[in-house]
Order: C-alpha cells, then sequence, then structure tokens
C-alpha cells in the first residue's frame, strides 16, 4: 500500500508526469481564454496549478486527500515552476464527482476529463457557456461529449514525442468510429470504454454552447 506523508514526497511519476501534463496544459491555455479550471478525478495531477489561476480538484481517492491536505507541499510544489502564476488559489474538494459538488453553475472556463469517467455528464453545469471541455477518449467521456447537445467540437489536442499541439484542421475525420456503431449514451455508459476511432487524437476540445 501506498503511504505517503506531504505533498513534495510525491515523486514526479506518482504525480503523473507533471513536466508532461505541464505541456499539454500549457498547449491547451495557449488555445483558449481560461483562467479558473475544474478538474474531477484528477488524483495528484496539481499541473493545471503550473499554468491557471484558479483550479478545483475533485476526487474520492485518499490519497489525493492528503495529497491535497499538505498546502505547504503543493505551494513549494507550484512554486519550483518558474512559469507558474504567483499565488494559484488551490482548491481540493474530497468528494465523488457525480454528487452535489456545492460549486456555483457555470463558474469556471475549462472542465478536465482525463481518465476518470463520464466527468462531463456530471459536471457540465459548472462549466460557463462559451468555456471548453478538454477530454480524452477513455472511458468514453469523450463519445459522449461527441453527442452531447450542451457541446460543439471545437479542437483537438495532438501529441507527438511528448509534445502537444491543438489544432482545428480536418475536424471532420475525428470521433468517427472505426467500426460502423450507434453511439448512444446509454450504450456508452453500459460499456465504461471508449470508442476505437479511425483518427484517435490524444484529446479533444469541446465548447460549451448551451
Ligand atoms: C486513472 S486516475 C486519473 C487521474 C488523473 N485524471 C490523471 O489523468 O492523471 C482516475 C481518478 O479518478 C478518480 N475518480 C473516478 N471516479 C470518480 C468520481 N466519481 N468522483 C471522484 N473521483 C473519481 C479516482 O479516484 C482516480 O483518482
Amino acid at each position: 500500500m501506498v503511504r505517503k506523508a506531504t505533498a513534495t514526497l510525491w515523486s514526479e511519476q506518482d504525480r503523473r508526469h507533471p513536466g508532461d501534463r505541464k505541456r499539454l496544459f500549457t498547449a491547451v491555455s495557449n488555445a483558449i481564454d481560461a483562467e479558473r479550471v475544474l478538474y474531477p478525478g484528477s488524483f495528484v495531477d496539481i499541473s493545471p496549478s503550473f499554468i491557471f489561476d484558479s483550479a478545483v480538484y475533485v476526487d474520492t481517492d485518499k490519497r489525493a486527500a492528503k495529497f491535497f491536505a499538505d498546502d505547504a507541499g503543493i505551494r513549494e510544489i507550484i512554486a519550483e515552476d518558474e512559469d507558474a502564476p504567483d499565488d494559484p488559489d488551490v482548491t481540493f474538494i474530497h468528494a465523488d464527482y457525480t454528487s452535489d459538488l456545492d460549486l456555483p453553475d457555470e463558474d469556471v472556463d475549462l472542465l478536465v476529463s482525463l481518465y476518470a469517467g463520464f466527468v462531463s455528464d456530471h459536471c457540465t453545469d459548472h462549466l460557463r457557456v462559451g468555456g471548453t471541455l478538454l477530454v480524452n477518449g477513455s472511458h468514453g467521456d469523450a463519445a459522449l461529449a461527441s453527442i452531447d447537445p450542451r457541446y460543439d467540437f471545437t479542437a483537438v489536442v495532438l501529441a507527438r514525442a511528448g509534445e502537444y499541439r491543438v489544432s482545428t484542421a480536418n475536424l471532420d475525420t475525428y470521433l468517427v468510429p472505426k467500426k460502423s456503431l450507434d453511439i448512444t449514451a446509454d450504450g456508452i455508459k453500459a460499456s465504461g470504454r471508449g470508442i476505437t476511432y479511425r483518427v484517435p487524437a490524444f484529446a479533444y476540445l469541446f465548447t460549451r454552447t448551451e
């Protein structure tokens, strides 16, 4: 069992390659207008706080709760990054994101859904209209967003050799299933797996339109 006392004892590896994730969030932040982020199912990935002024992290995992409880350690990790904002707002909610998070509606500019289930299904109310959902194909949340009338598919995040770039080219070639199938919300949720696409991308950006 993993026991960690303070945030700084977590290695970069444990923190899911924050350098790598920093490059991801940097590419996304350069492509959109965002200051406030909501990251349900974050575990200990605090890389958004290297970029954005305000981030709310949500996870049920006790280790994540312990990590974020070490405020001084969190500040130290962020301060080590020379590009990070001076004193970013960092909030952790130790909760199931499918429950009421007691956050305002339409409060954040960026909703993050990476490897953590159907975040878009449960947390979109907190994203402002015009804000961005960053979602990957894992667990089917990108597929769910692709049929969600509240969202328009606006860009892909492409990854190559650890570098990320946001592209709006040839969007009609993405999110096309490899096998012909009827995509429904119930089917996606029942499978709990992502759909295999003809042209995969690392992640997808959707804009909330309603
Ligand atoms: C595979 S990890 C991904 C962590 C992080 N998003 C990343 O990409 O490095 C999935 C995380 O989502 C959390 N999670 C899954 N379902 C959740 C839920 N309904 N509410 C809160 N956290 C959840 C798990 O506890 C776990 O920490």
